[in-house]
């Protein structure tokens, strides 16, 4: 039976609550003003609402979120985090990673794991990355790239203790013979300047050669992207991303959009085809790709 995974990421929800003087410190300063002269005209919460309602009409079976819910990390930007993701369904039915607008600074570092702690643990209940869930053939490893980091920086690391938990992870799960999905904000492969992009790549691409994964979704770069990774004996692993849920028709390079992977077959012999719906011109959301990613 074919299992549909949904993928959504970067609604950078809009608008920004009312700040307090006292919190506007630190990153958060060029943040807000990043946010005033540009962001906000891209993030659209009645675009992010009309995504989310499209996706309610298709037959997902699970919702994967890959981080940026929040924009400066304010604490009221955590609590709509979570009655945004609630929104979107149970814990059971939504699996959310951080981004790094979601430890944009030290003092609200906390404020993922406990407001959106339920929609990001594994089955075990634990909730150190990677953490595991699976979902009928699938298996789907929840990685954090999100740390804080200075100034006009958006850089992500997953870190050497992460990398070798992801490694003997995908390697347990392969035994088991699941459809394994890696989920990561940050993009393995990205024509993104430096200060945007995953410092340890190379590293992840490393225990990808040597483990494999079946599909590596990721968010961040705010585009429609298909890069394929090298896997273990010629394999190929796709990594795909998609632009951020709230982009406004026409204000940035790919309006918002969502993918849905239809997963069938079986171990050995897996099948799965890519679905993109997005905002389209006149403002409803339309298919606009449909692509077999192998099988
Ligand atoms: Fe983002
Ligand atoms: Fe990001």
């Amino acid at each position: 039976m074919t299992f549909t995974l949904a993928h959504l990421s970067d609604p950078h929800l809009a608008p920004l609550p009312r700040l307090r003087l006292i919190e506007l410190v630190g990153k958060r300063v060029t943040g807000y003003i990043n946010w005033q002269r540009r962001r906000r005209f891209i993030h659209d919460a009645d675009v992010l609402g009309k995504i989310v309602a499209d996706l309610k009409t298709q037959p997902a079976d699970h919702i994967a979120v890959t981080g940026d819910l929040c924009n400066i990390a304010l604490p009221e930007e955590f609590v709509r985090g979570a009655a945004w993701l609630q929104s979107l369904g149970a814990p059971g039915e939504v699996t959310v990673i951080p981004g790094n607008h979601d430890a944009y600074v030290r003092s609200t570092i906390g404020e993922p794991r406990r407001r959106w702690g339920d929609h990001m643990r594994g089955d075990d209940g634990a909730g150190e990355f990677p953490f595991v869930r699976r979902r009928g053939p699938l298996a789907l490893v929840a990685l954090s790239t999100a740390m804080p980091t200075g100034v006009g920086m958006a850089t992500g690391t997953l870190g050497a203790t992460q990398l070798a938990r992801l490694g003997e992870t995908l390697a347990a799960l392969n035994r088991e013979k699941l459809f394994r999905v890696v989920l990561i904000h940050h993009p393995p492969v990205s024509e993104a300047k430096w200060h945007k992009r995953l410092t340890d790549a190379a590293e992840f691409l490393r225990v990808i050669g040597a483990q494999g994964a079946e599909l590596v979704l990721h968010g961040h770069d705010h585009l429609h992207m298909l890069n394929w990774l090298v896997g273990p004996n010629g394999t190929r692993v796709p990594a795909v991303g998609v632009p951020a849920a709230s982009a406004a028709w026409g204000m940035s390079a790919n309006s918002a959009a969502y993918n849905l992977y239809a997963i069938d077959g079986a171990p050995g012999a897996w099948t799965c085809e890519m679905i993109s719906r997005g905002i389209g011109a006149a403002g409803a959301v339309i298919q606009q790709r449909r692509k077999k990613l192998f099988g």
